[in-house]
């Protein structure tokens, strides 16, 4: 879950490879490098760090260059250096090589070439892997009609067993960029007379529109003016090139202090490009059109089984009890990590959905595969157009959020959770829900955008309570049914941006030990709508009291009787209870981030993370 970037063309290169490194940085930022290709060779240049200190060590450009590959890394093998930074270079040292994924086999490849001569500056599998192009390319013959380059990076490719997005490029041949993915995502960006590659389509936006994302075993060739695409085994390719719908402005930081505090404020817009289209006054329900299934056979579905990692597992929790509760299907979310080594006896008509902002998660893609093997239907509900799991999906829903920057997911939760009540709006209005349930789901959702702007408009207050918490060591959050998921959420942007020790429960389990945690220093967010369990939310708020533990409590407006119980207030609108959780997490989203900017963390690349989880 590295970011790889790669350019060909009439332009100076570095400052378009140093660029886009910035766009891609939040794949990974503890190392970085780039190789550029001059008349006088390869010249390569990393550092363990950031970017910014990259940039400041590549500095004034000594022979000009117009072709380039680059990196920055999430290390998997070999701590964050310098020497274990990308790119790496093969026995000769005139191919260079950058690398996203993790070769399961690096460690006998590495074995048999030491075995023939072959030696190794770095703890890296992605060296073992330069060395080993390096040594089809210097095997082959050497009148191989301009082909030895893609020839030996396919003939290496079939030694090698994991996953790869890979650049690489050889001083004998200057003006070509080979790319190939298997497993990790790898775009081909087509501009006036230049060609890219790049990891994700977003660090293209200030170069091109045009795109094409290729597929896994494809091998990618490009030059100043024209590109090739041909498979791992075979020739040509079919491939298609698409246009990216979203502006350059949309990947920009504008005037925001970080890309985490304008996704938050982008939500309003979030849910209503979640729900365009889609609501249908007039039968009181919603259309889904890209799930690919007939009304019969949205009928016919028997259990819903949602997978997803993180903030996607947390809004499919969410998901699942919205369509038992509402809209009588069965339904459940596993873990995908977790869910792609069970051996789970399923009825027939059971539909998976696959949850992933960035369609690219390894385990939630596996866990599909697996499912897709046994024979189910596994559908995708994501937000990047293109990637993997959107496109081996049986269908799906896009998400239409926008690019999502910052590593801690926000508004990718509301928009998954805005879907799934648009599914169970749908999959109810053919059960049992009536069209009066139906009008007033699709009201609440018309009130949504105003409502997230009244919570927005609260930001100081929650700021000042975040300040007021931020020293804690440690954070309870605490809520029921389908507020539960949403403590869950909560206490994952705490941990991942403030590194406060931050956990959520159902609140009803606080009795069964959780409170043994509970201390004068040890505040606790309880999430108390006014709703049919408000009474047993005020129970658990007492509890907590009695033990001196301070709370937080998120209330519904015009709820009179928690100001009595509460230390310190956050009230949000009321709206339907399978929306609420939309709103309830809104200002838990701030909390946490105004948590860690009172503690000076890194909010938008906090420690040891990266936005896309592309290893297993
Ligand atoms: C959430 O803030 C994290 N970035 C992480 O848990 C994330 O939700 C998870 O890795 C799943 O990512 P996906 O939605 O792109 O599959």
């Amino acid at each position: 879950m590295c970011g790889i970037i790669a350019y060909v063309g009439r332009r100076e290169v570095r400052p378009i490879l140093l660029d886009g490194l910035g766009r891609l940085e939040y794949r990974g930022y503890d190392s970085a490098g780039i190789a550029v290709l001059t008349d006088s060779g390869l010249e390569v240049q990393k550092k363990a760090g950031r970017i910014a200190d990259l940039s400041r060590h590549v500095g004034k450009p000594k022979k000009p260059s117009h072709q380039g590959i680059s990196h920055t890394r999430w290390a998997t093998h070999g701590e964050p250096s310098d020497v274990n930074a990308h790119p790496h270079l093969d026995r000769s040292g005139k191919l260079a090589l950058v690398h996203n994924g993790v070769i399961e086999n690096y460690q006998p490849l590495k074995r048999a070439l030491t075995e023939q001569g072959h030696t190794f500056h770095s703890a890296t599998d992605t060296e073992v892997l330069a060395h080993l192009i390096g040594k089809h390319y210097a095997e082959a013959p050497a009148s191989s009609n301009g082909r030895r380059l893609i020839d030996a990076v396919r003939s290496a490719l079939h030694d090698v067993k994991g996953t790869y997005g890979i650049a690489v490029m050889h001083e004998d041949y200057p003006g070509v960029i080979i790319g190939a993915r298997r497993g990790s995502p790898l775009v081909l960006g087509i501009g006036e007379g230049e060609m890219f590659l790049s990891s994700d389509a977003t660090a293209l936006l200030p170069y091109t529109q045009k795109v094409v994302y290729l597929k896994d075993f494809d091998v990618a060739e490009i030059k100043a003016g024209q590109f090739a695409v041909e498979t791992l085994t075979s020739g040509d390719t079919d491939y298609e090139i698409k246009e990216l719908d979203f502006a350059p402005e949309a990947a920009e930081r504008g005037d925001y202090e970080h890309f985490m505090l304008k996704e938050i404020h982008e939500q309003p817009h979030t849910i209503e490009n979640a729900v365009r289209g889609r609501l249908n006054q007039e039968e009181a329900s919603a259309q889904l059109g890209g799930l690919n299934m007939t009304p019969a056979q949205l009928r016919d579905i028997e259990r819903v089984v949602v997978l997803g990692c993180g903030t996607a597992l947390h809004a499919g929790m969410i998901g699942a009890h919205m369509l038992e509760n509402e809209a009588c299907v069965a339904a459940e979310a596993d873990f995908a990590s977790e869910f792609r080594f069970k051996n789970r006896p399923l009825q027939r008509n059971t539909v998976f959905f696959a949850v992933s902002q960035s369609g690219e998660t390894a385990d939630t893609l596996g866990a599909m595969r697996e499912a897709r093997r046994k024979g189910f239907r596994a559908l995708g509900i994501c937000n990047n157009v293109g990637s993997t799991i959107a496109r081996e999906s049986d269908g799906g829903v896009y998400m239409h959020a926008g690019p999502e920057i910052g590593v801690a997911a926000t508004k990718s939760f509301v928009s998954q959770v805005a879907i799934f009540g648009l599914l169970t709006l749908c999959l109810g209005r053919m059960r049992y829900m009536s069209a009066s349930t139906g009008r007033e789901i699709i009201q609440a959702y018309e009130k949504l955008p105003n409502q997230i702007n009244r919570i927005l408009e609260q930001e100081a207050a929650i700021a000042a309570i975040a300040q007021k918490y931020s020293s804690a060591k440690s954070m309870l959050f605490l809520g029921r049914q389908y507020n539960y998921p949403v403590a869950l959420e909560a206490a994952l942007k705490m941990k991942e941006i403030s590194y406060i020790h931050a956990a959520g429960f159902p609140a009803a389990e606080l009795k069964h030990g959780v409170i043994a945690l509970i201390d004068s220093q040890t505040p606790s967010v309880c999430i108390c709508p006014e709703d049919s369990l408000h009474e047993k939310n005020i129970s658990t708020i007492q509890e907590v009291k009695a033990r001196k533990g301070p709370v937080i409590a998120v209330a519904t407006e015009g709820d009179t009787e928690i100001k009595h119980h509460a230390d310190d207030l956050i009230f949000v609108p009321r709206t339907v209870e399978m929306l609420q959780p939309i709103l309830n997490i809104l200002p838990l989203q701030l909390l946490a981030y105004h948590a860690a900017v009172a503690l000076g963390r890194d909010v938008d690349k906090p420690r040891n993370l990266a936005k896309s989880v592309t290893v297993e």
